[in-house]
């Protein structure tokens, strides 16, 4: 089955709203001559405080070859949560996909399995996609266990999801030593960590939602590795963050998976 390629990036907490206007016009005018059919998707995703700019740049543009993101939120839909942004304030703010479990989040917020999963069953209610991450940290790597944490991430995240829900997610795969560090995984591994992910996929529904879930790959993804990336087999795309800051090397990202 042919799975449509995802370029998605993660600004981060960067970006004020002037900025991420600028970026997303940036990103706009340099695919503006693509063929829309050529394209991978798009995505972008701002923080929170740039959502509204970054989607109202998509809008003005009219052009419709981008998406909205959002890096996280909560599973309720209302209520006492200071500082939280529910499923429905993202969509209404023109998000489409929400990135969940980012090994960010969870190191440093806590981000559980079990709210991943929480996350993923509300984001999917609502009708978006929810832009699942799972990843090893170097430890893990180094102790042989990558394998074994990385689909009970991926088990854990899916747990009472449909197979059609689930065969509409997309899933990033992002070892936590490649984050940041300019270290990118060797693409034959990062593909064989992916075909294993479509296994465990296969193994909790069936064949057809292993062939139609997306996997990307994330971790120092740069112009000069999209394309061996995108030549593996089971790749799908990439989860890009530092690289996807300037127009230069997203929208060169963007033409390598063309
Ligand atoms: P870098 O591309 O900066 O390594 O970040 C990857 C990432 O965490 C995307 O979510």
């Amino acid at each position: 089955m042919a799975r449509r390629p995802v370029i998605a990036g993660n600004w981060k907490m960067h970006n004020l709203q002037q900025e991420a206007i600028d970026l997303t016009n940036g990103i706009m005018q340099a695919i503006r001559e693509e063929e829309k059919s050529r394209l991978p998707e798009v995505i972008i995703a701002p923080t929170f405080t740039s959502l509204y700019a970054a989607n109202k740049a998509l809008k003005d543009c009219g052009c419709g070859k981008v998406r909205l993101a959002a890096q996280n939120c909560y599973f309720e839909e209302k209520g006492a949560f200071t500082g939280e942004c529910s499923v429905q304030m993202l969509k209404d703010t023109g998000c489409e996909y929400i990135i969940i479990g980012h090994s960010e989040r969870r190191q440093y917020f806590g981000e559980t399995d079990e709210m991943v999963n929480k996350k993923a069953q509300a984001i999917l209610q609502n009708g978006l996609i929810p832009i699942i991450c799972c990843g090893e940290s170097l430890e893990q790597r180094e102790a042989g266990v990558t394998d074994y944490h990385i689909a009970s991430q991926i088990t854990k995240a899916l747990r009472d999801i449909s197979s059609s829900d689930a065969a509409k997610s997309i899933i990033a795969y992002e070892p936590i030593w490649a984050i940041g560090t300019g270290k990118t995984c060797d693409s034959k591994e990062a593909n064989r960590v992916i075909s294993m992910i479509r296994n465990v996929v296969k193994g909790l529904y069936d064949e057809n939602t292993a062939d139609s879930i997306r996997i990307l790959y994330g971790g120092s993804v740069k112009p000069e590795t999209i394309k061996e990336q995108m030549a593996q087999s089971d790749i799908d795309g990439a989860l890009v963050g530092g690289a996807s800051l300037k127009v230069d090397s997203f929208s060169q990202i963007i033409k390598g998976a063309m």
